[in-house]
């Protein structure tokens, strides 16, 4: 295996995690908590719709996950809300066992679930939290009223239940130091609200009839939506047929059922392994030359000769592997986290890309 390095005159390596103490951990749905880290001498700012990848071992194995910032940006508290999914490694400890007090490895904010705030304009957003879907949208919402004085949103947030309903409080709080720049309208899908509109399975037909009776807005300036991909694949589909151009349309997913090319960590080679392609990585000033093999993503190939390679969900979601591809090409598998403008300036998810190429350069740094 080649693992040459150029431009040794670099930093020492560093994979750009550093510790967040926690500062406040707050009970908010029946399993959801929200945590707040000191920033400590670190001014860690943010845009809003980010969010910090945290990562953590369990019996050994290093899991890394994401969880968006839900405060306002560019420094507000920085605090995230985990919702404890079923069987859920992660959650299930951050939300029962994480204490204050306690260190967490985070990377730095990233992500492009955000957009260009101008102070001057005023613009009229529609937003769509689904679940814990609202933790970026809250952070989306509160930056843009703060922020953007003249303009207004349209919110609809869907829930199973009122009562599992997350960061509730702090979103009527928004709404009432902004009143009437901001107006939500509640949808659940296993609660009887009284009207067939907001009650029931948010399917096509539902979500047509929410953007008719202006809960979503389609002639909005920007939408935002997040929470399952059917769901807001049928609204992004919606708002298009209703008049949103598409690349006024946000959207962030937190989790597919089709995992792409997922995998844990590369996988071992051994001396039947097949040698595919060749790869140049560039990554915090330092330029390594790897092998790809036969079942290899181009983040696999990365990663077994630099261990700082950034990532966290390995399925096309986060984009916190993205880079720039310089010289050759590949294919991704899926690609949930990069936008069509994105995409065509050579961004692409390495957990996701495999080479068509005998060689491919690729820029984490870019
Ligand atoms: C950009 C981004 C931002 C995110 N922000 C948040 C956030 O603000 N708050 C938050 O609570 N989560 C958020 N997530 C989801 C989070 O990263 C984890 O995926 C989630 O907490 C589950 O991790 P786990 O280790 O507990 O579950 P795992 O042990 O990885 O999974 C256990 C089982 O649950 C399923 N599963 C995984 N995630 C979900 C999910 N979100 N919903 C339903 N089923 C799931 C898996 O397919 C698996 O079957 C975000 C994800 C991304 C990519
Ligand atoms: S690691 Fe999340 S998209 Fe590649």
């Amino acid at each position: 295996m080649t693992a040459t390095d150029t431009d040794t005159g670099a930093a020492p390596l560093d994979d750009g995690f550093r510790p967040l103490r926690v500062a406040a951990i707050d009970h908010d749905t029946d399993d959801s908590v929200v945590v707040t880290f000191d920033r400590g001498d670190q001014r860690l700012r943010f845009e809003h719709g980010q969010h910090l990848t945290l990562r953590r071992e369990f019996d050994g194995v290093e899991l890394r996950r994401s969880y968006s910032i839900c405060s306002r940006a560019p420094d507000g508290p920085l605090r995230v809300a985990i919702r404890r999914v079923p069987g859920g490694v992660f959650s299930t400890w951050a939300s029962t066992e994480l204490q204050v007090g306690d260190e967490i490895d985070a990377l730095p904010p990233l992500g492009h679930f955000t957009h260009r705030i101008d102070p001057a304009v005023a613009r009229s957003y529609a937003a769509l939290a689904a679940g814990s879907g609202i933790t970026p949208i809250l952070s989306i919402v509160s930056t843009i009223l703060a922020a953007e004085p003249l303009s207004q949103v349209s919110l609809l947030y869907v829930n199973r239940t009122s009562r599992s309903a997350m960061l509730l409080d702090e979103l009527l709080d928004v709404r009432d130091r902004h009143l009437g720049r901001l107006s939500i309208a509640f949808a659940f899908t296993r609660e009887d609200t009284g009207g067939d509109l907001l009650s029931g399975r948010p399917d096509r037909q539902r979500v047509e009839h929410w953007i008719d009776a202006g809960f979503l807005p389609a002639d909005a300036d920007h939408a935002f939506l997040c929470g399952p991909i059917e769901l807001t694949t049928d609204v992004r589909e919606a708002l298009v047929e209703a008049g949103l151009p598409i690349d006024r349309i946000h959207r962030e997913i937190f989790t597919t059922k089709q995992q792409g090319t997922a995998t844990l960590a590369p996988q071992e080679i051994s001396e039947d392994s097949v040698a595919v392609a060749t790869g140049r990585a560039t990554l915090h000033g330092r330029t390594t030359e790897f092998d790809l093999y036969e079942g290899d993503s181009v983040l696999d190939a990365v990663q077994r000769v630099r261990p700082d390679a950034p990532f966290s969900c390995r399925s096309g979601v986060c984009s916190t592997c993205q880079a720039v591809v310089v010289d050759g090409a590949v294919d991704m598998a899926v690609n949930y986290g990069l936008t069509d403008d994105e995409v065509g300036r050579g961004y692409v998810l390495t957990c996701q890309s495999t080479p068509t190429t005998d060689h491919v350069d690729v820029d984490y740094d870019t």
